[in-house]
């Protein structure tokens, strides 16, 4: 999709589709003349999602024009998924040229529009991929690049998410990053499972130890020469490449999805390509914790005890519960590395979508300031978080019979917040917020703006943090 500018009159525009956006009580004035009679015969709301196409309208060079509901504002969720409905509807039909008309916050709708254009066409013979060839952006164009990058580092964390796990393992996605990181600036480093062994990282090697596919702990570096050596923002995310339960299996019923177990990983992988790009002056280090969670002769048993890199004893009483380990080691290696904020993104309870569906992710911290850099981003960004309390007593439920902790609290309570108590046990008390996107990152159903799978949740709220956090820093 080729990106494309015209500061030229809405009504000039010649493409094969222009599409506009309609408001509940409103619309631009230049189709006013052409919506009235759509409102006055009740046909056109201006709901969010609503689509009305007008062949060879009156006035315009544009071949149709797509009347697409944006409810009751210009939000950037709203421009987000007008950018988004508004591709998918121009390529379903094979449109070449797609022009937006856009009212202000070019980012959001660009970044809408390229993930719109998301599809994983490399599994079918015959492709029935209609992808748009020019993207002409109409209105005011600050942000419009930068939404683009925005748009491409989401759909790579969605491409990384729909990978299935024979294709993707931990080697496979570390190999990834080895690959294309550099070019974008970061310094990518790997560390093996003899390293990983070496360091005492015994909680992520346990999970991987069911598996012929061997752990992997991918670092990327950025650290632009404009930013000041702190703060240092670490991004980790947990990358269970397929999680089958370990010996305490899942239920086979929809275990075809787990391969979305390395959302979190994708998402912060997504996120520091984006921040590179785009040059973000903020020291930020990714970090990915790669594991496949199998049964086997050689896996975790449920009562095993390990030792996690900060010397603190784990009772294993519940293979399932992974990806918790998987990210005690890399909580302890940013710390022992010097991290000054960590925030982690995890694909981590069920739970989570009882409290909060698939509509916010959960936010918990051990710091409200940088919680509220968060969702303050994501308000921004247009992805929608809740905060869930970190009460004492909470983590109470996560201690050991015999070792320090265990890695289940025993009853299904508070679920999503006795595995975010768990995960603070390996921060020693560094500015951490933990993000369970379990609920969040794969969507069940679509939306007109994108198909079902997955969301990318959370690279445009990173991104966003990354860059707000930048410009108060220099
Ligand atoms: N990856 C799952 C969490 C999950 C469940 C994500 C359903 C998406 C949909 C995680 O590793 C897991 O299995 N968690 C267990 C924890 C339990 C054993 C305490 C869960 O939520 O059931
Ligand atoms: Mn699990
Ligand atoms: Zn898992």
């Amino acid at each position: 999709m080729k990106l494309e500018f015209d500061d030229g009159e809405l009504t000039g525009i010649a493409a094969d589709a222009l599409a506009i956006p309609v408001f509940s009580d409103t619309e631009p004035d230049v189709v006013g003349a052409l919506v009235a009679p759509l409102r006055d015969a009740g046909e056109l709301k201006g709901k969010a999602g609503e689509l009305t196409l007008l062949h060879s309208p009156n006035g315009f060079a544009a071949r149709r024009l797509l009347l697409i509901g944006c409810g009751d504002d210009w939000s950037t969720e709203a421009s987000f998924a007008f950018g988004g409905q508004a591709v998918r509807a121009a390529e379903s039909r094979g449109y070449g040229q797609l022009a937006l008309a856009l009212e202000g916050d070019a980012r959001s709708a660009v970044a809408g529009a390229v993930a719109g254009g998301f599809g994983l066409e490399q599994y079918r013979l015959k492709s029935d991929d209609n992808a748009l060839e020019t993207l002409v952006v109409c209105g005011p164009l600050d942000g419009a690049k930068a939404g683009f990058v925005v748009g491409e580092c989401t759909n790579l964390a969605r491409e990384l998410a729909c990978l299935p796990a024979n294709e993707l393992g931990p080697e496979e996605f570390a190999a990834r990053a080895v690959a294309d990181g550099p070019a974008h600036g970061l310094m990518v480093s790997v560390m093996g499972e003899t390293e990983l062994r070496e360091m005492g990282a015994g909680a992520l090697c346990s999970v991987a130890d069911g598996s012929a596919r061997p752990p992997q702990l991918v670092r990327l570096d950025w650290s632009p020469e404009g930013a000041s050596k702190e703060p240092h923002l670490w991004l980790v995310g947990k990358g269970i490449t397929f999680d089958t339960g370990g010996i305490s299996i899942k239920p086979s019923k929809n275990l075809q999805k787990m391969k979305y177990d390395m959302s979190g990983a994708a998402c912060m992988y997504g996120a520091i390509t984006a921040i590179a790009r785009l040059g973000v002056e903020l020291r930020v280090t990714g970090l990915l914790t790669l594991a496949e969670n199998m049964p086997s002769g050689t896996a975790t048993r449920p009562g095993d005890i390990v030792r996690a890199m900060n010397g603190k004893h784990i009772e294993v009483d519940n293979t399932d519960a992974e990806g918790r380990l998987v990210l005690a080691d890399a909580l302890c290696y940013a710390v022992a590395e010097g991290a000054t904020h960590i925030i982690d993104s995890a694909t981590l309870t069920g739970a989570v979508t009882y409290a909060l569906g698939s509509t916010r992710a959960a936010v918990m911290t051990n710091d409200d300031v940088l919680a509220g850099r968060v969702i303050a981003a994501g308000d921004v960004a247009g992805e929608r978080y809740w905060q869930l309390p970190m009460d004492a007593e909470y983590g109470k439920l996560m201690k050991g019979e015999l070792a320090d902790l265990k890695n289940v609290s025993g009853t299904p309570e508070a679920g999503t917040i006795t595995a975010a108590k768990f995960l603070e046990e390996f921060v020693d008390g560094t500015p951490w917020v933990h993000l369970d996107i379990a609920g969040t990152a794969w969507d069940n159903k679509g939306k007109p703006h994108r198909p079902k799978g997955p969301t990318g949740i959370t690279v445009r709220t990173l991104v966003q943090l990354a860059e707000t956090w930048a410009s108060e820093a220099s």
